[in-house]
């Protein structure tokens, strides 16, 4: 290295992400099987371009929007969130934010002072872990129950509580585990924020991918909750809009401010063309939505089909949300993930991701994703067939 700056502790802190890595190394291997990625491999609607493109043409999207959103679209999500997350919200209370992502990341920078404890159940999604770290916050992970289908321990939460405990921070349906938290669990939790004086941060990406009857839940729906959570959402994943980066997050109206001084800094405001292309998802029809819940509700179970096909690899938990499920690895080579998905990788032909990267208690799993093809699930099942069997 030469003599240049150094980076900040904070930042450099920050291990490899085995999601990139595992990306990086599959473009090396030919004709891979790619069940690694959490990203719809739908095209973002039509009619959602077509709003995209109506504003361009209409010369609406050349300038910056307010800090918060534009209004239409934050009345628009308003309606949304009344409709679908029972919370009762008006504009004054919305921040459109750079996906999801910069809204839970503005979100902890608001909360989380240097030192501050987060609680996350855990597995968990290995972002939110940083996003702790990236505001000098303490990662506290409370396992969840594997055998009840990764669902909630409210007992490990309890016990992690510490005077330093500031905030709970979760993703249901949660990315990696496919878990969809049941709404008494999450009154269970809200318990526990009340008792405990704790901000609640929620990750609702995958909110309209619940299986088998399996409904979503808002725990900012919960009147008691009111000034106490942050819930965060996103037109990624809803509407295949991956890569216009756009979400939104619903907070107490005092704590908005907050959350936008942490916002401005890093976003000034989301993507005007995409605001416009988000207010079109809203407006326009919903029958995407169902469909995209539709096809990965059978490509889930395709891929629980063909993974009871395999010997005995892999112990799963059927996922009841998400487009992701962990099974656990059953061979003794299993133990260093990482190790493994990358000999899989070499060996097989099949791009997975490691479960170390998902916290303390994903190791010993792999992660796969089911937002691909059905060719895709066969192609990648037939080359473990084969490499197993
Ligand atoms: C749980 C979870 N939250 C957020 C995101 C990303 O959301 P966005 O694109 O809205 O920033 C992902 C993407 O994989 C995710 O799995």
């Amino acid at each position: 290295m030469g003599s240049g700056p150094r980076a900040s502790k904070r930042v450099s802190r920050i291990g490899k992400s085995a999601i990139h890595e595992m990306t990086r190394l599959s473009r090396e291997v030919e004709d891979v099987a790619f069940l690694s990625w959490a990203k719809p491999t739908s095209g973002t609607p039509e009619h959602i371009n077509a709003g995209a493109i109506e504003a361009i043409r209409g010369g609406l999207c050349g300038g910056y929007s307010g800090n918060a959103g534009l209004p239409e679209l934050r009345q628009e999500i308003c309606r949304k969130l009344k409709r679908d997350n029972g919370i009762d919200a008006n504009p004054s209370e919305i921040l459109v934010t750079v996906g999801a992502i910069e809204g839970l990341s503005a979100a902890v920078m608001a909360l989380i002072d240097p030192g501050d404890e987060v609680i996350l159940p855990s597995p968990t999604y290995s972002t939110h872990v940083r996003q702790v770290v990236i505001a000098s916050g303490k990662p506290v992970f409370a396992a969840t129950i594997e055998e009840d289908g990764f669902a909630l321990d409210i007992d490990a939460i309890r016990a992690a509580i510490t005077p330093k405990t500031r905030a709970i921070l979760y993703c249901s349906p949660s990315n990696p585990s496919g878990t969809a938290f049941s709404e008494q669990q999450l009154r269970e939790l809200a318990g526990v924020a009340l008792e405990h004086n704790l901000a609640v941060i929620t990750d609702e990406a995958y909110e309209y991918f619940t299986f088998d009857g399996h409904e979503h839940f808002s725990i900012g729906s919960i009147p008691e909750m009111r000034g106490r959570v942050i819930s965060c959402y996103t037109f990624t994943k809803t509407y295949a809009m991956t890569g216009w980066r756009i979400g939104y997050l619903h907070a107490d109206e005092e704590l908005i401010p907050q959350i936008t001084k942490a916002h401005i800094p890093f976003a000034i405001c989301a993507p005007v063309v995409s605001q416009y292309a988000a207010l079109a998802a809203l407006k326009g029809p919903q029958e995407c939505v169902a469909e995209f819940r539709e096809h990965y509700r059978s490509m889930r179970d395709l891929m629980c089909k063909r993974l009871d096909g395999l010997p005995d690899v892999f112990q799963y938990a059927k996922p009841s949300g998400s487009y992701l499920m962990f099974p656990r690895i059953l061979l003794d080579e299993g133990q260093d993930s990482a190790a493994f998905c990358k000999k899989l990788l070499r060996e097989a032909r099949v791009s997975t991701t490691p479960g170390s990267a998902f916290g303390p208690t994903g190791e010993g799993h792999l992660r796969l994703s089911f937002c691909v093809t059905e060719e895709e699930i066969d192609k990648a099942f037939d080359r473990m067939e084969r490499y197993f069997g």
